[in-house]
């Protein structure tokens, strides 16, 4: 048995300088864990990290593009330098703010092999760079960030519902492939989060018929999604692996 205390541990998550992945850097230190912070826009990740030592937590802010194997190269280089192993990674990097709803016929081409590199690709470049560093630690658990849209099928959104499906799939063959490895692969699925990618997309009506679906009437905000994520890395989540867990609110019901 063991606890939702991370002390000790050392974990990445990807896309954290704002929004959900910044929430679950916060927590994650909260709880003990050494976080790096890795994010395409490094001004945001460094905040992310200040953020946490300003707390007395422990961080590093490292520079990465998921979107390609060679992206992930300053990020494996760091764990290399600091010599350390890792328990956890929470894949949270996408595209997301930006997107604007569009016909599917009207997606521009090169905007729907972006999002599939980004969300999908993403995913797999950095499991696999990292492989090794949780292989050190003896194994390890890795979360990846899918989306309740995927279970709703919302229209007008068509490349970033099918790259969120595709992460709950992948989400599945990469626990298969890794269970005799001592790693778990899960995926968390958040509602309609209150972050500032969803604000800057969103009118005040969009905003209030998101609350009307829910079982909890109330705004979902990027800190409801930390303690599934945190579990999910912990020891307590260690016969878990190949789930995906909604969170939001009760909105979709399996
Ligand atoms: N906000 C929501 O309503 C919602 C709902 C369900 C799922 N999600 C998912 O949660 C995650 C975070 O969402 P958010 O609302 O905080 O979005 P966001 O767009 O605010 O944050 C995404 C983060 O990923 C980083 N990023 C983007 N491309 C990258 C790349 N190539 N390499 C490394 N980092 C990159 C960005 O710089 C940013 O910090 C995403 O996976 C998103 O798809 C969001």
């Amino acid at each position: 048995m063991g606890d939702l205390h991370l002390a000790g541990r050392t974990g990445v998550v990807t896309g954290g300088g704002r929004g959900i992945g910044e929430a679950i850097c916060i927590f994650m230190a909260d709880l003990g864990a050494h976080v790096i912070v890795a994010d395409i826009d490094l001004e945001t990740a460094a905040r992310t990290a200040e953020t946490i030592r300003g707390r007395g937590g422990e961080a590093a802010a490292v520079r990465v593009d998921v979107g390609t194997s060679a992206g992930i190269d300053p990020l494996v280089e760091h764990i290399d330098v600091a010599g350390r192993s890792l328990d956890f990674l929470v894949n949270n990097a996408a595209i997301y703010a930006g997107l604007r709803p569009t016909p599917l016929e009207d997606i521009d081409e090169q905007e729907w092999d972006r999002v599939q590199r980004v969300n999908v690709a993403g995913v797999w470049n950095c499991s696999k760079r990292l492989l090794p560093s949780l292989s050190a630690s003896g194994g390890g658990h890795i979360v990846n960030i899918a989306s309740a849209i995927a279970f709703r099928g919302s229209p007008l959104l068509l490349h970033y519902v099918t790259s969120k499906a595709a992460v709950v799939g992948m989400t599945k063959a990469m626990a298969r492939e890794l269970g005799d490895r001592n790693i778990t692969v899960n995926a968390v699925a958040p509602g309609f989060t209150w972050s500032d990618a969803s604000l800057e997309k969103s009118t005040d009506e969009q905003l209030a018929a998101q609350i009307a679906r829910r079982s909890i009437k109330r705004a979902q905000q990027p800190e409801d999604v930390t303690g599934a994520v945190a579990f999910l890395c912990s020891d307590l989540a260690g016969y878990i692996t190949g789930q995906t867990l909604v969170v939001d609110g009760g909105s979709h019901m399996n």
